[in-house]
């Protein structure tokens, strides 16, 4: 049962809007009441000409969407619906997922969304995903989060060029949690970390060891590479003691996403990104920072910075 996620068309329209009507209506009644319960087709069509859609399908049929308009930099996302049949929480998930990355590749910085006092559950969920309150409302919050810091990465040494700059902001106890399909460049870009970092080699897919301590020959912090893709769960990625070396390291998690996040409150998540394309090399590389240690710093990778 997998989701496809995708940017709506014009002519999605009446699809989406049988979403946002379906699930807007299945909400308790607030007051005042749900804008979003007097949308007509023409309404759903204008904004989507206007700005973005965003359309989950399950079978062929849409089952979550939303709404999006990008202006000054800030991603505002409005509808944001789920079918109450379509299975919980892990389905809007997906779809933010997806939208904060077209959001960064439409040149959006922030992302906004505004959410009804009336439902702390749903100001929680925000939360998980990444958002903070921004500023009271009559009815509710805005709320918002940065999005990720898009790098286009054209070839392999590029690739690691990232890796070296990136290692000059890097100091001892950070963790990165670095995901993306096999092949995507992941060890690739942690080969550059250790080069900046000045770290002794090689820096090789740690395929049949799970994590390997690279020494800093000098006074900066020790490179621990792990490769996750193999480990079941957070309790075997505990098993291997990462606590024991991350104050004096720099911890690089390779297929950590959902695993890694409780070694650190702060952490790097890297998304390594391939083309359609398999003849292109190019990639994209999203950076984004989760906590109080990556506030603004990662600002400086922007291309248009
Ligand atoms: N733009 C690019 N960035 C990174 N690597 C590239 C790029 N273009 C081509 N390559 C090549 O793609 C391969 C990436 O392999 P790498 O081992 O870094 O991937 P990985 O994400 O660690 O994969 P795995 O999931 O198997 O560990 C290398 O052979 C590299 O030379
Ligand atoms: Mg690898």
């Amino acid at each position: 049962m997998s989701n496809a996620v995708r940017l709506a068309e014009p002519a999605d329209a009446p699809e989406l809007l049988r979403v946002i009507r379906a699930a807007f209506s299945a909400r308790p009644p607030v007051d005042p009441p749900a804008e979003a319960l007097a949308d007509q087709v023409h309404d759903v069509e204008a904004a989507i000409e206007r700005g973005y859609g965003v359309i989950v399908e399950r079978d062929g049929r849409a089952i979550a969407g939303l709404l999006m308009e990008v202006e000054d930099g800030t991603a505002t996302l409005r509808r944001v619906s789920v079918l109450p049949e379509a299975g919980g929480a892990g389905v809007g998930f997906d779809m933010i997922a997806t939208t904060l990355i077209a959001a960064a590749d439409l040149g959006a910085r922030r992302v906004e969304i505004v959410a009804r006092s009336e439902f702390p559950q749903t100001i929680a969920w925000w939360e998980r995903a990444g958002f903070v309150k921004l500023r009271p409302l009559p009815t509710g919050w805005v709320m918002g989060r940065s999005l990720p810091v898009p790098v286009r990465v054209p070839d392999a040494a590029s690739m690691r060029a990232l890796g070296r700059r990136l290692a000059g902001i890097l100091r001892a106890g950070d963790v990165i949690v670095a995901t993306g399909e096999l092949g995507a460049g992941k060890t690739t870009l942690t080969q550059g970390i250790g080069e900046g970092l000045g770290v002794q080699g090689p820096i090789i897919s740690p395929t049949f060891v799970l994590a390997r301590i690279h020494r800093n020959a000098g006074d900066g912090p020790d490179l621990v590479h792990v490769d996750a893709y193999r480990l079941g769960s957070a309790g075997e990625l505990g098993d291997i003691d990462l606590q024991e070396t991350q104050p004096r390291a720099v911890t690089l998690i390779e297929w950590g996403r959902g695993l890694a996040e409780w070694l650190s409150p702060d952490r790097l998540d890297i998304d390594i990104q391939r083309s359609d394309d398999p003849a292109d090399e190019e990639r994209t590389v999203y950076l984004f920072g989760v906590g109080e240690r990556w506030r603004d710093t990662l600002e400086q990778f922007r291309e248009d910075a």
